[in-house]
């Protein structure tokens, strides 16, 4: 019997602690702010909204209906459904995708791991925005101090992954992710008071269909797999200790709309402190890092609350990461001779290596180009624009039609008329769209 959760919001918690991470605080305010802002925001929600539910509720019932790790999940459900096990490939290309991702994110929880130890020693008071944006520059040519802190944040995950107990980390979480939640929170307060929240509310949101490109179209949908955690059995894994009982359907609704709060509020703020100091919204990954210290140095107790902030936020890339890799050591355990310490060492061992190639992009290797663009991006478009809205599809495709209705109906338990609409936008709207923007991209449609 395999263990479960011990309530649906111990699923829920889980979930989103994967789902809210790096990719709701960090990355989705820098896309946003290079990829044309409001277009970028109003194609991503479109993506969240039509092919992100669906797909969660998808993943979960995938996992949940194969009570395994993703690759033998998958071989179970097509034995079940008669169907061939090439299908497990959905699994082997998760495992991959999972490991690329960790070597860049690994790289991003170092920045905030460093950025939480000068907070704490009062490095933000009264910052002016062009010492923040010279700090930051600094930093990242400086790969050493980078390969310490990647090397911490690689220790912190794989030694959870190691002992295979998430428990502490589950309970920390529930505290931990409120405690985000507040910050940002004053964070937006601070904003609204000082900011240029009016031009911040129209940059993200007023509609500006000139700045819609094709490959703006890519990022904001592979971001919204990235950021939802899908498409590379991570949620697979997490839906597989759901118990019987609960709803898939609302579970996954809480989900989504948590991390697509959170990252609504991040991006508003962030770029109400960009406008009001006069800096560039397109200033790509070190967005962030150049706009918040600018805030907390300015604001009463700016020091604790600038510890705070990249504390919590170091934590949810913490359980972000945990469930990149969780699908490959998993895999390793269940069908090699491997103990789970020695997978999470080997595992661990060549995303840290990885991430040295990684770090390396920042300064020593810039000018190092695979297709015009340097290792940390390549691997970043590989896997958020191509290898998760793959996996996605690949997972939409087979429930839909290789999996049986009933057994589908069975998982999701929904009401006629909802079934119907999930079946309808994952047989046809969610695949549809995947394979329109990945045609488009290659530049065979001449769409947008
Ligand atoms: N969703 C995480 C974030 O937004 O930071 C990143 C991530 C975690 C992607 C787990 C994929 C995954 F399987």
């Amino acid at each position: 019997m395999r263990s479960h959760w011990s309530n649906r919001w111990a699923f829920i918690m889980a979930t989103a602690g994967s789902a809210v991470g790096l990719g709701n605080i960090w990355k989705f305010p820098y896309m946003a702010g290079t990829s044309g802002g409001s277009a970028f925001v109003l194609v991503y929600l479109l993506c969240v909204a039509l092919i992100g539910l669906p797909l969660m509720m998808t993943e979960v019932m995938l996992g949940r209906r194969a009570q395994k790790n993703p690759v033998d999940g998958m071989a179970h459900l097509a034995a079940e459904a008669g169907a061939t096990q090439v299908w497990k490939g959905i699994g082997y290309l998760g495992i991959a995708a999972g490991i690329l991702i960790l070597s860049f994110y690994s790289v991003v929880a170092g920045w905030v791991l460093a950025y939480g130890m000068r907070a704490a020693a009062g490095g933000f008071a009264g910052m002016a925005a062009d010492q923040a944006q010279q700090q930051f520059a600094a930093f990242l040519g400086n790969p050493v101090e980078l390969l310490l802190w990647h090397s911490v944040f690689m220790f912190l995950t794989m030694a959870v992954v190691a002992r295979g107990v998430t428990s502490g980390l589950e309970r920390a979480n529930r505290i931990m992710m409120p405690g985000l939640m507040i910050i940002l929170l004053i964070l937006l307060g601070y904003s609204l008071a000082v900011g240029d929240i009016r031009r911040s509310l129209e940059f993200m949101f007023r509609p500006d269909f000139s700045s819609i490109t094709p490959a703006a179209v890519l990022s904001a949908m592979g971001h919204s797999f990235f950021t939802l955690s899908l498409g590379m059995g991570a949620v697979m894994v997490y839906g597989s200790y759901l118990q019987r009982h609960v709803s898939i359907a609302r579970a996954s609704f809480y989900i989504v709309l948590t991390d697509t709060a959170i990252a609504l509020v991040a991006g508003v703020t962030i770029f109400a402190i960009v406008f009001a100091n006069g800096m560039e919204p397109a200033a790509g990954p070190g967005l962030i890092f150049q706009t918040l210290p600018i805030a907390f140095g300015q604001m009463p107790a700016g020091t604790l609350f600038a510890t705070l902030f990249f504390v919590l936020v170091a934590f949810a890339a913490w359980t972000s990461s945990i469930s990149l890799v969780e699908p490959a050591v998993s895999w390793l355990v269940e069908n090699t001779r491997f103990r789970r310490r020695q997978a999470a060492l080997l595992v661990g061992g060549t995303i840290w290596l990885l991430g040295l190639a990684v770090l390396l992009s920042f300064n020593v290797w810039s000018e190092i180009k695979l297709f015009g663009l340097t290792i940390f991006e390549q691997l970043d478009k590989l896997t958020t624009n191509v290898m998760l809205p793959l996996g996605g599809l690949l997972m939409a495709l087979f429930a839909v039609w290789v999996m049986r209705a009933a057994h589908a109906q069975e998982e999701l338990a929904l009401n006629d008329r909802h079934y119907r609409r999930w079946l309808f936008v994952t047989r046809y709207v969610a695949p549809a769209a995947i394979v329109l923007v990945f045609l488009n991209l290659a530049g065979w449609l001449p769409f947008v």
